[in-house]
C-alpha cells in the first residue's frame, strides 16, 4: 500500500510522514530529501542519490546535515524546476516504492509518482505557521523565513512540470493549530478506511 502525502514548504509532511510510517509500520521515503541531493550535485541528472536507515548520500558522499541549510533548499526548489531532473528522480522512486508498503512526502506523489495510490493527502497550513514552524526548527528569523518561501512556494507552484496542487483524488487536511498525534490519526483513519 502507499499513502501519498504532498503539500507546500513547512506544513509538518517530514514529521507527520515519519510519525505516520511509524504508526503503521510502514517504510518512509522523503522525495524533497532526493531533489536536495540533485541540487548539491554537479551533474543533478546522473547522480546517485541514495537514502538509507535516515541517511542521504550522494555519490557515495554522505550529505545528511549539508541538504538542511536554507541555500541547499534554494538549489532544491531550482533542480526541482527541469524536468530532466525530475524524470530522473520519479524513475529512481518508482523504482524504490515497487515493493512493500510506504509512506510517501513530496509535491507530486499522488498525481505523478504513484497516481494509484490507495491514500493521497494534500497536507497544508497558514503561511504564517508554516514559518514559524520551519523558523523554530532551524533557528532562523521568522520573517526572513517567510519570505524564502514565498519565494520557493511560488516557484513549486507556477513550474511548468508537476506543479504544486492537490492530486485528483487526495483529501485535503489543514494542519494549522492541529498536533502530531491528531493529524496521524486522522490519516491512520483513511488508510483503515481502504
Ligand atoms: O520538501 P522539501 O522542502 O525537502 O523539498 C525540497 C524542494 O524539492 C522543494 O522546493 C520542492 C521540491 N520537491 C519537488 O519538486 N517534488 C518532490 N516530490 C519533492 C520535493
Amino acid at each position: 500500500m502507499i499513502v501519498a502525502i504532498d503539500g507546500p514548504a513547512g506544513a509538518g509532511k517530514s514529521t507527520v510522514a515519519r510519525a505516520t510510517a511509524r504508526a503503521l509500520g510502514f517504510e518512509y521515503l522523503d522525495t524533497g530529501a532526493m531533489y536536495r541531493a540533485a541540487g548539491l550535485a554537479d551533474d543533478p541528472v546522473r547522480a546517485r542519490i541514495r537514502l538509507s536507515e535516515g541517511r542521504v548520500l550522494l555519490d557515495g558522499r554522505d550529505v545528511t546535515g549539508e541538504i538542511r541549510t536554507p541555500q541547499a533548499g534554494e538549489r532544491a526548489s531550482v533542480v526541482a524546476a527541469r524536468p530532466e531532473v525530475r524524470e530522473a528522480l520519479v524513475a529512481q522512486q518508482r523504482a524504490v516504492l515497487a515493493d512493500g508498503d510506504w509512506v510517501v512526502e513530496g509535491r507530486d506523489i499522488g498525481s505523478v509518482v504513484a497516481p494509484d495510490a490507495e491514500v493521497k493527502v494534500f497536507l497544508t497550513a497558514a503561511a504564517e505557521e508554516r514559518a514559524r514552524r520551519r523558523a523554530d526548527e532551524l533557528g532562523l528569523d521568522a520573517r526572513t523565513v517567510l519570505a524564502d518561501q514565498t519565494l520557493r512556494d511560488e516557484r513549486d507552484r507556477t513550474r511548468d512540470v508537476s506543479p504544486l496542487a492537490p492530486a485528483p483524488g487526495s483529501v485535503e487536511l489543514d494542519t494549522t493549530g492541529l498536533s502530531i498525534d491528531e493529524v496521524v490519526a486522522r490519516i491512520a483513519d483513511l488508510v483503515r478506511a481502504c
